[in-house]
């Protein structure tokens, strides 16, 4: 656990304007700054980022928060790693509880840092004999026959192995690396003899992956024709080669283009996960910025879990053959699991998506990602165009769809459903169908989902434009409370909400002579009001000569309406006491009556005077 006090002090130190900047281009806008929303699809700039008061907030989705939760969302990272962060950046000491786990952290911390560092020079040596190397033409050539352009070359990192066999282990030995950490990480490899090391990649293209923070943890290298001067191999390279497990990198848990495509995805909440690593910077450079890539392996929970950080949704761009159709298969479940929805697409049989986009455009594959049928769909389509056209067959398969149909919740979903497979598998009765589902259901365990509760809604009565009005000038110039005349507005107050939140203000001002927006919301959770003051305290909209006009106006205006709400009342009440025969009551009333309508002229005359 992290203090108050700690935290306090991060977010003060925080250069929040700073740190959204990398992730979105702020203009200045008055006091705050403005920019693309990178939690939302937007064309016009509705994110606000306040610097003072540490705090942003966007008028389209309604999101809001300080330095710590727009890293949590954007970077997928949890409160206390995000805090470690930034006490670093800022040099915020933070307390050690304890110092053997502390010391451990350190040292593996030390450790993983060496070899980042290992991994990041050979990434640039790489790129460097990408440019460099007489036979990386090859590799040029290769890059450019796949449309790749320069820039996505750049942006991805690729690079060069050049084919001698100790080019980048001595490389490394120059530079003082530790061969040891060279093995680590699988660059080289030691030679049987046991003296000497030689490179693992030898002659491939090579594509850096990186994890979701942006260092280079693996290398899967593509296998190029071979170059003039090179001795022929004995038998062809394998197509890939991939760095192996290490401290930094475990392959069921890396997703390649996480770190490039995390804000797209965020804002997108979708990911589009194709199989290849020239599928995914082929999407990239398409425009596909929120594609994802596993590390050649199958989707695993992990995976899942890594998406569900930053996305709702995933859509299935596997090859068409068959086993990118198993591998479709069998992500369902895990899918399910995460409670991530999925679609499919199907590309034609033999193309996947970096030749699809070169023969038919990015357009075309836009279209078929936006009508891509559910995953279920999907399944349904695929059963029934493998499954032999009779009788026996057709029952059986329907039967096993039947455990996937029973976990689709709503009940209207779950008879499109069955009606497509009744069409699909050219079945008239679809009781039939559904009888034949039931069957397959019986074999396992049947769903126990109860029906989700009502959302419940809340609704507060109206507040006044002009009450609203009065706070929103308090907000942005909170010293103002304590000018002469204000001390009246609490109870020209009529919402709960927006009393409370005068309340805090007021309490806020006399403690510490200022805002604090982080107290100010923790304060104010429950407030029904809380989005609406979220909005305000993004944007400052009022300098403290026209805030004291808008109250020296507001005031006597807001006094003068609760005046003439309850004249009405006392009326009543006047006719009430006569009636009852209570005279004295009638007009004691009755003076009130009077003073009280004098001084609502008085305030519709002379409205300044406070
Ligand atoms: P593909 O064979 O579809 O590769 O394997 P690709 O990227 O589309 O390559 P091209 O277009 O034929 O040149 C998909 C992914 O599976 C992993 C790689 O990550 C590859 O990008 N893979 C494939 C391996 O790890 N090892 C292999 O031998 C083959
Ligand atoms: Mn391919």
């Amino acid at each position: 656990m992290i203090s108050e006090d700690k935290i306090a002090e991060i977010r003060e130190r925080a250069p929040i304007a700073e740190i959204i900047g990398n992730y979105v281009v702020l203009k200045k806008s008055g006091q705050s700054l403005k920019g693309l929303c990178p939690f939302h699809n937007e064309k016009t700039p509705s994110f606000y980022v306040h610097p003072k008061r540490g705090f942003y907030h966007c008028f389209g989705c309604k999101a809001s928060g300080d330095v710590f939760s727009f890293l949590m969302h954007v970077e997928g990272k949890t409160f206390p790693e995000v805090a470690r962060d930034l006490a670093e950046q800022t040099g915020v000491q933070l307390p050690v509880y304890d110092p053997q786990r502390e010391a451990e952290h350190q040292r593996n911390k030390k450790h993983t840092e060496r070899l980042a560092s290992l991994m990041e020079k050979a990434t640039e040596f790489y790129c460097n004999q990408l440019r460099e190397h007489p036979d990386a033409a090859i590799a040029r050539a290769e890059i450019d026959a796949r449309g790749l352009s320069e820039e996505s070359a750049r942006t991805f990192r690729l690079g060069y192995a050049p084919h001698g066999w100790d080019v980048l282990a001595r490389y490394l030995e120059r530079s003082g690396a530790s061969p040891a950490d060279a093995e680590a990480v699988g660059l080289i490899v030691a030679r049987r003899s046991g003296r000497g090391h030689y490179d693992r990649f030898r002659h491939r293209l090579m594509f850096p992956v990186t994890d979701v923070h942006g260092r280079v943890v693996a290398f899967s290298g593509r296998a190029l024709e071979p170059a003039p001067a090179m001795e022929q191999p004995k038998e062809p390279p394998a197509k890939y080669l991939n760095s192996p497990e290490n401290a930094l990198y475990h392959k069921g848990e890396i997703l390649y283009g996480l770190h490039e495509g995390r804000v797209e995805i965020r804002r997108e909440s979708s990911v589009v996960l194709c199989e290849g690593n020239f599928d995914l910077v082929a999407l990239h450079q398409a425009g596909f910025g929120n594609a994802l890539a596993p590390m050649g392996t199958a989707f695993t929970d992990a995976h899942a879990k890594l998406i569900k950080r930053f996305a709702e949704k995933v859509t299935f761009l596997f090859d068409g053959d068959s086993a990118g159709r198993k591998a479709v298969r069998e992500a369902y479940g895990v899918l399910t699991k995460a409670a991530l929805a999925a679609h499919v697409v199907t590309l034609p049989p033999g193309s996947d998506p970096d030749s699809f986009l070169r023969e038919q455009g990015a357009d075309s594959l836009r279209t078929r990602i936006v009508s891509a049928p559910t995953i279920i769909e999907h399944l349904i389509d695929e059963a029934a165009d493998v499954t032999e056209p009779n009788p026996h067959a057709k029952a059986e398969a329907i039967a096993k769809l039947g455990p996937i149909l029973a976990k689709v919740e709503s009940p209207i979903e779950r008879g499109l459903y069955v009606e497509r497979l009744a069409r699909k598998f050219g079945i008239a009765d679809v009781g039939l169908v559904r009888r034949e589902l039931r069957r397959g259901l019986g074999r396992t365990q049947r769903s126990t989902s109860a029906p989700r509760d009502a959302v419940q809604q809340t609704i507060a009565p109206p507040v006044s434009e002009l009450q609203l009005k009065l706070i929103s000038v308090l907000i942005d110039q909170p010293t103002l409370v304590h000018e002469e005349g204000i001390e009246k507005l609490p109870q020209l107050l009529t919402s709960q909400d927006l009393r409370a939140i005068f309340d805090s203000i007021l309490r806020m001002v006399d403690r510490q002579g200022s805002l604090d927006v982080t107290a100010l919301l923790d304060e104010l959770k429950d407030n029904q009001l809380r989005p609406w003051l979220e909005a305000k305290l993004a944007v400052q909209q009022h300098s403290i000569d026209e805030a004291r006009e808008i109250l020296d106006d507001g005031l006597p205006l807001l006094e003068r309406k609760s005046i003439e709400r309850e004249l009405p009342r006392l009326q009543q009440r006047i006719v009430e006491a006569r009636r009852v025969g209570d005279d004295a009551l009638a007009a004691g009333l009755t003076r009130e009556f009077v003073e009280l309508t004098r001084s609502a002229h008085k305030l519709k005359a002379n409205p300044k005077q406070r």
